[in-house]
């Protein structure tokens, strides 16, 4: 296919996004307390997100394309929280599973629409590495998946394909009309579950760089 540079992409956007998926998969590494293997791996998988959320935010900043925009405002109406599943419960395992699965096979077909849009190097490197980390979270999600019942796993799945395919259509900007009032409340719940100082996620656009230091903290 032809490269036309049709799609225009929104790297701070992006970035709030990925970093929102990191807070969504690190709460659900919060629930493996007892399986360590386990909890490990979904923690790497949080700082996967996390330093996608890195790459995006370096391009937006070196192509002078910074707004000021808070975090938690950021995370939510951008990211995606304020239609999240999270803050979620252990026993939602199967649906929140199933959410993020569904959220990495969108996040591969996204990065092939951006490989067919795109000449730039730094971009196409950034998106192959992405791709193949979102095809392991893929992997590893389908792998724990396969362990619980099938058919719930099957409508969980197509249930989560349908909401994104809903609310991609209420959505057309990034960012959904949500009241004051509400992300209010949502700022609140997803700070009872994620204190400020794991993320180190403060009313400033510079936290990103302190997330991608965390990393030893949480591996
Ligand atoms: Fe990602
Ligand atoms: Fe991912």
């Amino acid at each position: 296919m032809k490269k036309n540079q049709k799609l225009r992409l929104n790297w701070q956007h992006l970035s709030f996004t990925e970093y929102a998926s990191g807070i969504e998969v690190y709460q659900a590494a919060l629930f493996f307390k007892d399986k360590k293997n386990i909890q490990k791996k979904i923690l790497d998988h949080a700082l996967d997100e996390y330093r996608h959320s890195r790459y995006f935010y370096n391009l937006a900043k070196k192509r002078g394309a910074i707004e000021g925009i808070s975090s938690p405002s950021g995370l939510i109406n951008i990211g995606g929280l304020s239609k999240s599943p999270f803050p979620t419960k252990k026993s939602k395992e199967i649906s929140f599973c199933s959410y993020l699965y569904v959220g990495e096979l969108r996040a591969i077909e996204f990065g092939d629409r951006v490989k067919e849009n795109y000449s730039n190097k730094e971009i196409l490197k950034i998106f192959q590495i992405i791709d193949q980390d979102e095809k392991n979270h893929a992997k590893g999600l389908m792998n724990y998946l396969s362990t619980k019942n099938d058919t719930r796993v099957k409508l969980s799945i197509m249930w989560h394909k349908m909401k994104f395919i809903f609310s991609d259509r209420n959505s057309f900007g990034l960012i959904s009309k949500l009241k004051t009032k509400t992300e209010q409340f949502l700022i609140k719940k997803i700070f009872n579950f994620f204190p400020e100082t794991i993320f180190e996620t403060k009313n400033n656009n510079n936290n990103f760089e302190e997330a991608y230091l965390n990393r030893k903290r949480l591996s």
